[in-house]
Parts: C-alpha cells; sequence; structure tokens
C-alpha cells in the first residue's frame, strides 16, 4: 500500500490507495494544501516538494508539466493534485507561503466533458 510522508513542523505518514493524489491524501487526512483550482491542474497551489520516492509517483503528463513550467517551478516541485501514489513510499514538503493565494476565478471543468 502506498505510504507519503508530509514533512512539516511535524510528520504525518499516511497510507492510501494506490492511485491517489497527493491532494486526495492530504485532505482526506486533514493536512492542509491548497487546492485554489479544486485538483483541475491550473493554479499551481497544490505544489509540493518531492524529497523522497518520486520513482514511486505516477509520471508527469504535459499538463502538469506547462503548469509548473508557467509558474516557473522545477524538479523536485510536483503538483499534488496531479502526482497519485502508485506504491512504496514517498515524501514531500508543503512549501511555506507568507500568504494565501487568490481565489481562481476559473471555473471547474465540469466531470466528464
Ligand atoms: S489544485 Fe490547482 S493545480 Fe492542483
Amino acid at each position: 500500500m502506498p505510504k507519503v510522508v508530509f514533512r512539516d513542523k511535524k510528520a504525518v505518514s499516511i497510507e492510501v490507495g494506490q492511485g491517489t493524489s497527493i491532494l486526495d491524501a492530504a485532505l482526506e487526512h486533514g493536512v492542509p494544501l491548497y487546492h485554489t483550482c479544486g485538483g483541475n491542474c491550473s493554479c499551481s497551489t497544490c505544489r509540493v516538494l518531492v524529497l523522497k520516492g518520486a520513482e514511486n509517483l505516477s509520471a508527469m503528463d504535459p499538463a502538469e508539466a506547462q503548469i509548473l513550467d508557467s509558474f516557473d517551478l522545477r524538479a523536485p516541485h510536483r503538483l499534488g493534485c496531479q502526482a497519485q501514489l502508485l506504491g512504496g513510499e514517498v515524501e514531500v514538503e508543503i512549501p511555506l507561503r507568507s500568504r494565501e493565494p487568490r481565489p481562481n476565478k476559473t471555473p471547474p471543468v465540469p466531470k466528464g466533458a
């Protein structure tokens, strides 16, 4: 069963089902992680730094790479809403922010669109 460790003020270690995104793992277990666009790969506020176990995450698709590039973010950044836990252990850090992100005015993509 995949495991994700959030390394912040205190470490939170969570076991999740295969294919769970880092964002969903965080939200389901009360770990605060911004997600202004609702997980639609358009805001980058769910960014995390992958400290260990990047090989245990899903491959980055072009849409995620484009968002990271547009915010000038490089490896080891990943988008929490896009990176899925496939197995083993992944250790991440949620970057500190001095301010909350601005609200996203883009409507969410309808399910099944
Ligand atoms: S929540 Fe917006 S890009 Fe992940």
